[in-house]
């Protein structure tokens, strides 16, 4: 299958969620979303979305995992949800074990992912947020090895 490269815009913070939504519904284990893009750009807003779409229980509010690296949540399959922006060392992604993670079978996305040496996982879903206006995104979506997802 060839990769699949979509760049969307996004006019609000629901059409971004709405988003996230479409793509965990279609998440199997293993699954990893790797996502980037400045402070604000909407990263955590896609997490979220991506959490409806796993089931995660909508008791469970996310925000960025502030003083930890990593939060856990069940859903369709165990949902992790990573932030490595203050990740400091190759040391600090094996102290909280993200290669274990990634490789399990959860589901696993990543803000910051390209603090991530792009050797330690296999295929995933490259999302990278885009800040055009104050309501308005820029999403590109790119897959690396998970060509069977639709992204529209
Ligand atoms: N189209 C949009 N999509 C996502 N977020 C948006 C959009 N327009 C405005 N926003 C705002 O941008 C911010 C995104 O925050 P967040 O998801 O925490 O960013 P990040 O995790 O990338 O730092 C929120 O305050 C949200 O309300
Ligand atoms: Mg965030």
């Amino acid at each position: 299958m060839t990769r699949k490269h979509i760049e969307i815009l996004t006019h609000s913070l629901d059409e971004t969620r709405k988003l996230g939504q479409k793509i965990g519904k279609q998440l199997a284990p293993g699954a990893v979303v790797a996502l980037t893009g400045d402070l604000g750009s909407g990263k955590t807003v896609f997490v979220q979305g991506l959490a409806v779409g796993l089931d995660v229980p909508d008791d469970y509010y996310i925000t960025s995992p502030t003083f930890t690296l990593i939060n856990q949540y069940p859903g369709r399959h165990p949902f992790y949800h990573v932030d490595l922006y203050r990740i400091e060392t190759r040391y600090d992604l094996e102290e909280i074990g993200l290669d274990e993670i990634m490789h399990g079978d959860g589901v696993t996305a990543i803000e910051w992912a390209d603090r991530l040496e792009k050797d330690l996982v296999a295929g995933y879903l490259a999302i990278h947020l885009e800040i055009i206006d104050d309501d308005t995104r820029k999403i590109l979506m790119d897959t690396y090895g998970l060509e069977g997802l639709n992204l529209i």
